[in-house]
């Protein structure tokens, strides 16, 4: 897939009094069309800096911007990009936050309807620009509206409106212009995390149906788990670690990115836990109790069935979260194998050919810990 956003060696300072802020330092990224972009990172880190560079609401100090193949930036060759055809390419790029942004004192139906005022289309019969008819607004806009299910609240006002609902309503409104590319800046901060479900869910639709490339920036690793298939990790103004979903989560690098996974998993807080139980006390000679990631790109075989079919070891779990990310199985297991000391080394031989990582909890056990 061809690139939609590229951005090479970007690099945002501000002056403020005597100090000079580097929010985005060399930060270089490419897009495909079509990926869901996760930019997570700490408060701060510069994500909404960067971002913001991708349709030049934030002009780089240096580096290179290229999008749809157009070189927008060029801190070297100075490209001129301005007036009409700046609004222009910038409508071509859907935008929603964190606080909606809605305009209080207008309903739903004319929140949409605003983003209709500059567009232009060639008419038809005179081949010439011309802005849309009231006609052609309204019915876009009801269009928008049903697909972002809001149809029956169009005269509402935000007021009156849920968060999740408010949402939407931005959505749709960032989608009036048929955008390719929908940047969110913590569009689901805001909201629980059954409404944030859904907002993903609805992202998740639009990217599929209309073929967006959704560019999505979060402080959450969850959000990003939900539905990002490439992730760039943002600190101090640098992308530290930028990969594909599953490979982020199979092999972080950074300790940042490690520590963005665990929030994600509680396997490391049952495993701490596991001295306030007497389950290692309680293991029996013949069985041991083993922490297993599941964290292979390549992995398709039912593991934990295989081994109990082919070594004839008996398995209990006591923990288990796995799920799938961009349709790998992804996550961890802690549970017991029981079986002879010859089957037990052949089932963790089987795991370890699959290059499944496992750990040992059984030596956790009394006498070998204090
Ligand atoms: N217009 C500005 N003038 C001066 N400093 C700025 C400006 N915009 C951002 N900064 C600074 O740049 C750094 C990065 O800010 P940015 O808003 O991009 O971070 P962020 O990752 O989006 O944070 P958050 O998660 O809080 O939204 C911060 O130190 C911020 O104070
Ligand atoms: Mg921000």
């Amino acid at each position: 897939m061809a690139n939609i956003i590229e951005l090479n060696k970007v690099t945002v300072e501000f002056h403020q009094k005597n100090k000079l802020i580097s929010a985005v330092h060399e930060a270089t990224l490419q897009i495909e069309k079509g990926d869901i972009y996760g930019v997570i990172g700490y408060s701060g880190a510069g994500k909404s800096t960067l971002v913001r560079t991708i349709n030049l609401l934030q002009k780089p100090t240096s580096g290179q911007i290229i999008v749809n193949g157009e070189p927008i930036f060029d801190s070297d060759h100075s490209v001129k990009f301005s007036g009409g055809k700046l609004r222009n390419f910038r409508q071509k790029i859907g935008m929603i936050f964190q606080h909606f942004n809605l305009l209080a004192e207008k309903t739903v139906f004319a929140n949409v309807a605003f983003a209709l005022q500059h567009t232009q289309i060639s008419d038809k019969k005179s081949g010439k620009l011309r802005y849309l008819t009231t006609a052609e607004k309204r019915e876009k806009v009801s269009k928008l509206l049903e697909l972002v299910d809001l149809t029956e609240l169009s005269e509402k006002y935000p007021a009156q409106l849920s968060g999740g609902q408010k949402q939407r309503v931005a959505i749709a409104r960032a989608l009036a212009n048929d955008p390719e590319i929908l940047i969110s800046d913590e569009g689901t901060s805001a909201l629980d995390p059954k409404t944030t479900n859904q907002i993903l869910d609805l992202l998740k639709d639009l990217h599929d149906r209309l073929g967006l490339t959704i560019v999505l920036i979060t402080h959450e690793m969850q959000v990003v788990k939900e539905i990002a298939n490439k992730v760039a990790v943002m600190q101090n103004g640098q992308i530290i670690e930028q990969n594909s979903l599953i490979d982020i989560f199979a092999d972080p690098q950074e300790a940042l990115t490690k520590q963005f996974i665990e929030t994600t998993s509680s396997v490391n807080r049952f495993i701490a836990g596991l001295s306030k139980t007497n389950l290692l006390q309680n293991l029996a000679d013949d069985e041991e109790l083993i922490h297993l990631d599941y964290a292979s790109s390549e992995l398709t075989d039912p593991v934990v069935s295989d081994i109990t079919k082919k070594f004839a070891v008996t398995t209990n779990i006591f923990y288990g979260n796995v799920e799938l990310l961009q349709n790998q199985p992804f996550g961890s297991l802690v549970l017991t194998l029981k079986g002879t000391l010859e089957q037990r080394e052949a089932a963790k031989n089987y795991l370890s050919e699959r290059n499944l990582k496992f750990e040992l909890l059984s030596s956790l056990k009394k006498g070998d810990a204090k």
